[in-house]
């Protein structure tokens, strides 16, 4: 079972690194046959989306970088932590970056795949920083199996007994659904259908010519 931590702040040994590296070193304890890899958005080559949306027609992005190595890592993935600091009630620029270029939602990128979310935050805006990582997860098909939202002030250590034990526990409950087939809720493979079915897909029919790489990518993993 092949798990894939992505971590989205600049420091990388901040709060949220800190409890993704716990949740990493959890899992790894779990004999759960976890083959775990991290991967700490600040480190590798990053570049903005350029707009072209010529991915749409090739299935490829043509900026020259890491994001289409890392995209495949999460197509590839039984297992996704996605974490983020909370940046002005949103998501960190990295983390935004990752949103925009890992073809996540026309592609379904998290198709049937159990998700795990990590947020930190010092006041205000955790939640809604949380609900855009869900969101991405939601409308790319994979199921939210377990979220963290932890607040603490800036520059504080991010462990404790507590927190520790709640990691403890949100792993067990992730792992679990990591590995079955399905880890979707019914609400939530209602909402993906739905999602997918009345919003996705027939603005992808509609516009084939301009859509060729994505329907190529559906029909090796979408729409069998
Ligand atoms: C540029 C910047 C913007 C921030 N904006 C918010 C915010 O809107 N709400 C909030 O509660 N905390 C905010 N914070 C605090 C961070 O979200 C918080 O300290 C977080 O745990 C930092 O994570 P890190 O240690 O992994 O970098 C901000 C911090 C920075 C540096």
């Amino acid at each position: 079972m092949k798990i894939l931590i992505i971590n989205g702040s600049p420091r990388t040994n901040g709060a949220t690194g800190q409890i993704l590296s716990k949740i990493s070193e959890t899992i790894a304890a779990m004999d759960a046959g976890a083959e775990i890899e991290y991967v700490e958005l600040a480190k590798i080559n990053m570049k903005f989306c350029i707009g072209c949306a010529s991915c749409y027609i090739s299935g490829k992005c043509p900026v020259d970088d890491d994001l289409e190595t890392l995209s495949k890592k999460i197509e590839a993935c039984d297992g996704l932590i996605l974490g983020s600091p909370t940046y002005a009630s949103n998501v960190s620029g990295q983390f935004k970056i990752l949103i925009d270029r890992g073809h996540f939602v026309f592609e379904q990128l998290l198709k049937n795949k159990a998700c795990f979310s990590v947020v930190t935050y010092e006041n205000y805006g955790g939640k809604k920083a949380l609900a855009i990582i869900n969101d991405l997860i939601c409308k790319s098909g994979g199921a939210v199996s377990a979220k963290y939202m932890l607040k603490l002030n800036h520059n504080s250590e991010a462990l404790n007994e507590k927190r520790i034990r709640k990691t403890e526990k949100l792993c067990r409950k992730f792992i679990s659904k990591a590995k079955k087939k399905n880890p979707l809720s019914l609400f939530e493979r209602i909402s993906s259908f739905i999602i997918f079915h009345a919003g996705i897909k027939p603005h992808v029919i509609k516009n084939k010519l301009r859509y060729q790489g994505i329907l190529n990518r559906w029909e090796k993993n979408v729409l069998k």
